[in-house]
Formats: structure tokens, sequence, C-alpha cells
């Protein structure tokens, strides 16, 4: 027997809310992942953090002589204390790690210095975001909530090759 046109009409507007529904799930879905993912908490501590750092006075050190600083080691270690500080130079056009990897969910003290001229260190997809001032150390505390991969870019003009000064912050399980 034919489905009478009123009942056939009910049924798609069914139809039509239930599609409804799961398009607006998956895009609450996805936002949520998106924020999980970009989500952490980043307290920016000016100068030396929790820890004196050798040959830095007050945030301050010899551009000229990083050697006799951490940052002559960049990259990420562990304290005794099992706190962890990375140790990052910036220097035209590039970062030094040029990667630096960290744990996820741990409390991470990011130090970054520059050896020549003002850079910029965005850490894209947070709230991670300072201005490099040779002379100076930026220190901050970020605790990367979720495993994955960002991108590191200068957003201060540093000359020719500004445009490729990249680097990453992969986060690891
Ligand atoms: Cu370094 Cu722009």
């Amino acid at each position: 027997a034919p489905v009478p046109r009123l009942e056939h009409h009910t049924l798609e507007r069914y139809e039509n809310i239930w599609f409804g529904i799961a398009v607006v799930m998956s895009v609450l879905l996805f936002v949520a992942v998106l924020t999980s993912f970009i989500s952490g908490t980043y307290s920016a501590v000016q100068g030396e953090g929790a820890h004196h750092i050798t040959g830095v006075t007050n945030g301050r050190l010899d551009p000229r002589n990083l050697a006799a600083t951490p940052f002559a080691q960049p990259g990420l270690r562990e304290n005794p204390d099992g706190t962890l500080e990375a140790f990052v130079v910036s220097r035209a056009f590039a970062y030094d790690p040029p990667v630096l990897r960290v744990p996820a969910g741990r409390p991470v003290t990011i130090h970054v210095t520059s050896a020549d001229v003002m850079h910029g260190y965005y850490v894209e997809g947070t709230n991670i975001n300072v201005n490099v001032v040779p002379g100076q150390v930026a220190s901050l505390t970020a605790t990367f909530r979720q495993p994955g991969d960002h991108s590191v870019i200068c957003n201060e003009y540093c000359g020719a090759g500004h445009h490729n000064m990249l680097g990453r912050v992969v986060v690891e399980t």
C-alpha cells in the first residue's frame, strides 16, 4: 500500500532533525578535540624562573658569551628535583634546538634568549608568544596537555630570513 503523503513528510522531518543533531554533535566534538589539543596552562614568569641559571642575573646575560650559560647546550633537561627546564637559542634564522621535545602533562619551564637580534617565539596553537631580546632571557612555564606537533614562529622582523625562521615543539606521551 502506498504511504500517505502526510506521514511521509513527517518521517522526512524527523530524519532531518536527526541529521541536524548529528551535524551539531560532530561540530561540537570537533571543537572539543581541537580545544583539548591546544589547551594547556601557561604562566609567564619573568627572568630566571624557579632555578638560578648560571651566567644569568635578573634575567640578563651577555649574548656574546652564551657559552658561559646553559644555553651552550640547548634543549630539555630534568633537574635533580624532577622539574623540567628547556633552553632555546634564537638566532637569524633558526632556533636551537630546531625541535624541542617535551612530555605531555608535565610543567616545563622554557627559557629563550637571542644570540644576535630581536626575535619572536610563538608556539602555534598555544598562547605562548614572547619577544626574544638579545641580552635577556624570556622564561615561561607551560604544560602541554596533549601529544602533538606545534610550529614555532618568529613574529618579530629579524632580517631577510625572518619568514623562514621556524621551529617545532613536539609534545610526546
Ligand atoms: Cu627571527 Cu623573525
